[in-house]
């Protein structure tokens, strides 16, 4: 019996091996795993786990790594496994997949061995790994890091030293189709990566000119874009100075011009308005003009 559970555990390491061979491009996080435990708190040594290989790459850990300091008893899965595998399937058919690499690191020209004589530390690149407690939030360094040497004077800053197919001259694949009206939503979310090709000021030239979609509307200007502004102001900034709004501001909107705008009938003019949406007044006036006419009280209670 015994024997017989040993061969297919045997068998089924074979077909474990040979499905990670042919999926070893599909990686998905699979181990518990904390490096502020044993680098931060345990002291244990980079090099420990990951020892440098021939190509210029770090090697990554086997489990084999691991029994150096935990007891693996393979011939017995159980819970005990479930202390490194997330899937509980670990302890009993094997299933295990390893960490995955970030996909957009493809295109990166990158060797540790031209950066093995500089003094620096391996967290100079790998920002905070002594503090991760989590592999799948593990983060690759980005081109800010690099360019802290990579200036031009220190270490070559042309794209191609680093990258395979990214260009100045070319524009990356998110530039197709309607563009003109997506790229506010990627600069939003990273604005800097726009700056590796273009000038602030190719920006602004052209915000000084074309206006959104939604200014085209024909209420915009006397109506829709205190709305909007009131929704979201960060939007208008990318485009308008303070001073523009405020200009503009100091004119009489087209409401103040009906007859009966400074009506005593409370029902009618500025009163209503006042009482529909007295925040809309606090955008031009300061609370103090209307006290020129009203005691404070009322103003509270409009
Ligand atoms: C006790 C073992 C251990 C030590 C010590 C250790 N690591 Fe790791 N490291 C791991 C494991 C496990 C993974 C996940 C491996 C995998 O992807 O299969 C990992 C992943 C990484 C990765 C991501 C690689 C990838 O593609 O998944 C980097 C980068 C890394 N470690 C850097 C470091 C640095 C820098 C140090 C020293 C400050 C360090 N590690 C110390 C065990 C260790
Ligand atoms: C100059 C910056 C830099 C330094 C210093 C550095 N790394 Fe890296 N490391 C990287 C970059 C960039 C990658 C991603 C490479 C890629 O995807 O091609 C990486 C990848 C890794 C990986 C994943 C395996 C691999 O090689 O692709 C491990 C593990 C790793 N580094 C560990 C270390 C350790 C340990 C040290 C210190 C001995 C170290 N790194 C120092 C920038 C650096
Ligand atoms: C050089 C010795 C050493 C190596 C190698 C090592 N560890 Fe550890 N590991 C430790 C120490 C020390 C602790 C802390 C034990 C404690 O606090 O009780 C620990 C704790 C852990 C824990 C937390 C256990 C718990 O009780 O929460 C996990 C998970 C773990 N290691 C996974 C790994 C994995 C995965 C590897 C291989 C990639 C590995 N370790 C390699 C020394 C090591
Ligand atoms: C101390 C942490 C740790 C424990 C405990 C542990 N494993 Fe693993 N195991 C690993 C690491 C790390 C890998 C390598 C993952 C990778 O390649 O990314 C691994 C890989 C594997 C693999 C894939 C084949 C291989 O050898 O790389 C199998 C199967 C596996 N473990 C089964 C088990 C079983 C069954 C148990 C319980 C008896 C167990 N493991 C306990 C850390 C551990
Ligand atoms: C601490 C400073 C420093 C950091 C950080 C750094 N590098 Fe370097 N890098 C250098 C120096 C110095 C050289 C050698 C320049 C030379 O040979 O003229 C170099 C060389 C290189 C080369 C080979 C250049 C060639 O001429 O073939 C590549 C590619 C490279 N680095 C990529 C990177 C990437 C990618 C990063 C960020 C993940 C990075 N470097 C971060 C200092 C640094
Ligand atoms: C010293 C190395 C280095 C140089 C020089 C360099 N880059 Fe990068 N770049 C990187 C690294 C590392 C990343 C992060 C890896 C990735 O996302 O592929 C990156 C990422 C990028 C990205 C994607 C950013 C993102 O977050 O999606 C763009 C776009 C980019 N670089 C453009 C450029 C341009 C344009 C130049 C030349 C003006 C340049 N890079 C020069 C190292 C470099
Ligand atoms: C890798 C370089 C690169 C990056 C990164 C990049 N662009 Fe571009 N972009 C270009 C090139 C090249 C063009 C075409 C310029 C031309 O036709 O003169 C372009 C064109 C544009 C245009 C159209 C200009 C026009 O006159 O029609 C806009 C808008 C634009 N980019 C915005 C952005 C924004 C926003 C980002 C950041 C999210 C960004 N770009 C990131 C290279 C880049
Ligand atoms: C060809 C002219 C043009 C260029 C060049 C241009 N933009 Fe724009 N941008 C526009 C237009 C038009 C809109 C409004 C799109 C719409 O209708 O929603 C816009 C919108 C935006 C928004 C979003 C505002 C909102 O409505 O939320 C941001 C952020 C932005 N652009 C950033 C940039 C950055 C950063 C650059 C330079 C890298 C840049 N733009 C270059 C024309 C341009
Ligand atoms: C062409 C002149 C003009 C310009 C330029 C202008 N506004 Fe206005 N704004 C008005 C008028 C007129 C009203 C009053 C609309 C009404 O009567 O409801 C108003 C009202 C508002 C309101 C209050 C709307 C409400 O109902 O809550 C806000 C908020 C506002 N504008 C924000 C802005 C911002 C932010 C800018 C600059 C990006 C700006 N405005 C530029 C004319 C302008
Ligand atoms: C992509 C750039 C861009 C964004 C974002 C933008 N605007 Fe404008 N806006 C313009 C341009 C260009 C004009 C025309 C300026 C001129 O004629 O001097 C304009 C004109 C206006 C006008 C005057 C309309 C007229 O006919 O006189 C108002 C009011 C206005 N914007 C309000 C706003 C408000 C409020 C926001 C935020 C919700 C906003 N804009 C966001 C580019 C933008
Ligand atoms: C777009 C800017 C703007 C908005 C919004 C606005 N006002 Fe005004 N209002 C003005 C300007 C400009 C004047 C003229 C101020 C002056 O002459 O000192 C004015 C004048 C007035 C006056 C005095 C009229 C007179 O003949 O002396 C009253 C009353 C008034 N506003 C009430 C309101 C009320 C109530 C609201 C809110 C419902 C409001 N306003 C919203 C710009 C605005
Ligand atoms: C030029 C003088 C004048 C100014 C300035 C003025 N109001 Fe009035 N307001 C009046 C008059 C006159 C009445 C009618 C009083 C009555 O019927 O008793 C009135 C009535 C009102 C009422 C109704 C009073 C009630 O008891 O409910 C509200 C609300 C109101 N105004 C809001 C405002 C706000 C908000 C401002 C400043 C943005 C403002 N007014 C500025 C003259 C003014």
């Amino acid at each position: 019996m015994f024997e017989k559970l040993r061969k297919s555990w045997l068998m089924f390491f074979v077909l474990v091996g040979l499905s990670f061979y042919l999926s070893s491009c599909k990686r998905a996080v699979d181990i518990k795993f904390s490096h502020q435990l044993h680098v931060e708190e345990n002291g244990i040594s980079c090099d420990q786990c990951h020892p440098k290989q021939e190509d210029g790459t770090m090697g990554l850990p086997t489990m084999d790594t691991c029994s150096d300091c935990h007891e693996i008893d393979l011939d017995n899965p159980s819970e005990k496994c479930l202390m490194c595998h997330t899937s509980r399937s670990a302890s009993k058919d094997y299933e295990v997949s390893p960490l995955s690499k970030p996909m957009s690191y493809k295109d990166l020209n990158f060797s540790h061995e031209y950066h093995e004589d500089l003094d620096v530390e391996c967290s100079f690149c790998h920002i905070g790994i002594e503090k991760n407690k989590d592999l799948g939030t593990l983060k690759y360094p980005t081109m800010d890091v690099c360019t802290q040497c990579h200036n031009g004077e220190e270490a070559p800053a042309e794209c191609e030293t680093c990258h395979k197919v990214i260009r100045k001259d070319r524009p990356p694949a998110n530039h197709g189709g309607d563009w003109t009206f997506l790229h506010g939503r990627e600069a939003r979310v990273s604005e800097r990566v726009c700056h590796y090709c273009h000038q602030k000021n190719m920006c602004q030239e052209c915000h000084q000119r074309e206006k959104p979609r939604d200014h085209q509307t024909f209420v915009w200007k006397i109506e829709d874009h205190g709305e909007e502004a009131t929704h979201d102001r960060r939007r208008c900034v990318v485009c308008h100075s303070a001073g523009f709004c405020s200009d503009c501001h100091r004119q009489m909107p087209p409401s103040h011009k009906r007859a009966d705008w400074l009506a005593f009938d409370v029902h009618n003019g500025h009163a209503q308005a006042a009482r529909r949406n007295f925040r809309s007044c606090k955008v031009c006036h300061e609370t103090s003009e209307c006290v020129r006419c009203h005691n404070s009280i009322i103003m509270r209670q409009p």
